[in-house]
């Protein structure tokens, strides 16, 4: 690991002369002479420096630079013609909308005189271990910005936010406020991926090639959206696969309205820019306020996409998801949702609790519908308290009854929305996210709550903190089931109003972070209607997310290889349900049903009450299995050995941290002109160590007691899968 020479904060001034400090080692390096900072995170090297007007511009982001002697000092771009001034040709890190600026501004402001001008350039920067603070300010106003840089140099990841401050006394009205931009090595040929979907469909994987305009993901709905997640990855198609060549990635950790673009110039430079959706955005800042942006990470790697999707696994896992690396492993849970639905009650949910612990589950969680007068969508929510007629002696005969099973305890809850027909709207309909006078549009018959508001925060941090307090709960499932619409806040003045969009996912945020700091042992669910709010701000206050509400494991197969494009699997939720699915009618067998779901942390979501003795053998049989290996699932390497998306076979590996084991799952989805199942090539195994085969069933014959990591990779298996929907798993154990 790199070590930082400079330990204590110092603050460089622009116009000092003198010798060159170079900092060799370290993650963060300086060359004054030259004005040059290189960052170094694992594979990635990230450079920028202060060019001769003064801005701060982008120089290289790519593959490790080890010295810093070898980078020019960053040079403004020509004006071309009269038509492309320099501050638009000059790949600037943080540019103001200002002077000849026609590409993606990261900052746009109004200033309390009507001057829109801003016009940032250097004045000082800070080294603090990994984290360089570089100051910007207008090149005449009381206007400053501070751009973070955080290294993590093991995980290869570097974070980037912005600290926009008003030094003066009137006000300034932001606009445009985004987190960072980031600059490709200039030239063609890249080709970007993202992720888009709905509701039952997220994680769809998209791809473009970069030539000059722009595309934009976003989300304009209040939260991070099932339509688009703030992922991203750009590589070289001719150059990049699965497993080499160059990619770019980032993720922004920001769970409200967001947004990134691409934007590739005539000129053949790509800029990636992102942060707050800068639609229907406006903060003002009155003098000595300030605002700081969602943190935007990135990386790069040579060894092509599947390596972006590891990174970024082994960075959530070490430095985002609560407990990092110390968290432990995701238990085997039930939820009674698409077994019971809403019509839950002490009888029902304790039968079910028995059967889910006879077949391994740990932990046992009652869904939607336990509350208030909550009988189907239309009432109860905002009235947190027991519903009598469902369990009229209380939470505590279920909760005591799970635990003398020996799992534990979790209930759902949906915090940030009010039913019209409930105690809560009739009492505060003022709570209620509306402009008044105007309609209140329902969705599943539902309001948000406006969590800007201090009283409501505070009223949903206290409503969750005495169900906690009051009841041995070890799990929230948080769901939140619809988007914005008519966003007001008249509770502030009219000029304010529109902080909205950040002030709500500020209290978000801080309400998960006080409920976990108050019950250390609470674990969260994210859950949003499925996959609408993952993302890595939601992240470092919730241990896992609820990634759809397709539980088809057909669909689950494409859904789940999205997912892991930008999350690790141990954070995703994954139930076997029943068949035919409700959501498209498909049967599938169960065996194929749990081989899918184990890809993540295993759940069973069906209705035990009508599975066969032979299925809850079946099922007991293959959780203990899931328990075998769930370490290296949740923790460890993932390598895609077919993909779902181009085959009508998949297959997935997982190679633990440490080496010493390795799980392979094959699905044959349908099998065509009796084709046979393809030979998978292992990957991520020590070619010269031997590994002793575990096979779940008799679809691979195997001539040896073990074998060597060389033959596994090279040679490959050849797995017996026939007919519709066959599927098999085997472990390799590393023999010492
Ligand atoms: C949507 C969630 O995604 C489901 O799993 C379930 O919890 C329902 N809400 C309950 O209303």
């Amino acid at each position: 690991m790199r070590k930082i020479l400079l330990t204590s904060a110092i603050f460089v001034s622009a116009f000092f002369c003198g010798a060159a400090p170079v900092l060799a080692q370290s993650s963060i390096e300086y060359a004054q002479d030259k004005k040059v900072f290189l960052l170094h995170a694992g594979e990635q090297s990230y450079a920028f420096g202060v060019n001769e007007r003064g801005e701060l511009q982008s120089i290289f982001w790519g593959a490790q630079l080890k010295s810093i002697a070898d980078i020019p000092p960053a040079k403004v771009g020509p004006d071309v013609a009269s038509f492309d001034g320099s501050t638009t040709t000059t790949p600037q890190e943080y540019p103001g909308w200002g002077s000849v600026l026609y590409t993606e501004p990261a900052i746009k402001a109004t200033f309390e005189d009507g001057n829109r001008d801003l016009v940032l350039h250097y004045v000082s920067h800070k080294i603090e271990g990994d984290e360089l603070t570089v100051e910007l300010k207008d090149i005449s106003l009381p206007f400053v910005v501070q751009l973070h840089y955080r290294v993590y140099p093991e995980q290869g990841i570097i974070a980037r936010w912005s600290v926009i401050e008003n030094l003066g006394t009137k006000f300034v009205n932001l606009e445009d406020a985004a987190s960072a931009a980031w600059t490709l090595p200039h030239g063609e040929g890249y080709e970007a991926h993202w992720l888009t979907g709905h509701w039952a469909a997220e994680w769809q994987q998209q791809s473009a090639a970069l030539v000059p305009g722009s595309i934009v993901i976003e989300s304009r709905r209040g939260s991070t959206s099932h339509q688009a997640n703030p992922w991203f990855e750009i590589d070289r198609p001719h150059e990049t696969t699965e497993e080499s060549g160059p990619a770019w990635f980032g993720e922004l950790g920001w769970s409200g309205s967001w947004r990134i673009s691409f934007d590739t110039s005539a000129m053949q430079q790509t800029r990636i820019t992102g942060g707050y959706n800068t639609f229907d955005f406006a903060y003002k800042l009155s003098g000595g306020q300030s605002l700081k942006t969602p943190i935007f990470y990135a990386g790069y790697t040579s060894k092509g996409r599947g390596e972006v999707s590891r990174l970024l696994a082994h960075f959530q896992q070490a430095e985002i998801f609560p407990g990092g690396d110390k968290a432990k492993l995701r238990p085997v849970l039930y939820n009674s949702w698409e077994a019971t639905e809403f019509n839950v009650d002490e009888a029902g949910q304790i039968a079910l609790a028995e059967k889910a612990a006879s077949i391994g589950a740990e932990r046992f969680v009652i869904d939607d519908g336990w509350f208030g007068q909550r009988k189907v969508d239309n009432a109860g929510l905002g009235d947190w308290y027991v519903n009598q007629q469902k369990f009229p002696h209380g939470l505590k005969p279920v909760i005591d009854r799970v635990h003398s099973l020996g799992m534990d305890f979790g209930i759902w809850v949906e915090p940030e929305m009010v039913n019209p027909d409930s105690d809560l709207y009739r009492k505060h309909p003022e709570w209620a996210m509306n402009f008044p006078g105007r309609p209140r549009t329902e969705e599943r018959n539902q309001l948000l709550l406006n969590l800007a508001r201090k009283d409501v925060a505070d009223y949903v941090y206290s409503f969750l903190d005495k169900l906690v307090s009051e009841n041995d709960i070890a799990f929230l499932k948080w769901d939140y089931n619809r988007n914005w619409a008519e966003p007001g806040w008249d509770a502030v003045p009219v000029d304010e109003q529109k902080k909205i969009y950040v002030a709500y996912v500020d209290n978000l945020y801080d309400i998960l972070s006080r409920l976990r700091a108050k019950h250390p042992k609470l674990e969260i669910e994210s859950c949003s209607g499925g996959g609408g709010r993952v993302d890595l701000g939601i992240l470092r206050y919730t241990d896992e997310v609820w990634p759809s509400d397709n539980t088809d494991a057909l669909d689950r197969l494409v859904l789940q290889d999205g997912f892991t494009r930008a999350y690790s699997s141990g954070a995703m939720m994954a139930w076997v349900t029943d068949v035919p699915n409700f959501l498209d009618n498909r049967t599938v067998p169960l065996k194929f049903r749990y081989l899918v779901a184990m890809n993540g942390s295993l759940g069973i979501g069906g209705n035990l009450n009508h599975w066969t003795d032979a299925e809850m053998q079946e099922s007991k049989t293959l959780v203990a299995y899931y328990k075998s290996i769930r370490q290296t699932v949740q923790r460890g390497d993932l390598y895609r050995l077919m993909t779902p998306e181009e085959n009508s076979a998949s297959s997935t590996e997982y190679v633990s941290r440490d080496g010493s084991q390795a799980v392979v799952f094959a699905y044959l989805h349908s099998q065509r002109y009796g084709t046979p199942y393809p030979t998978l090539h292992l990957r991520g195994l020590q070619p010269d160590a031997r590994y002793r085969i575990k096979t779940i069933d008799d679809k691979l014959k195997l001539s040896s007691e073990t074998v060597s990591g060389d033959y596994l990779m090279h040679e490959g298996l050849t797995f017996n899968l026939t007919g519709d929907y066959d599927s098999t798993s085997i472990t390799l154990e590393r023999v010492p």
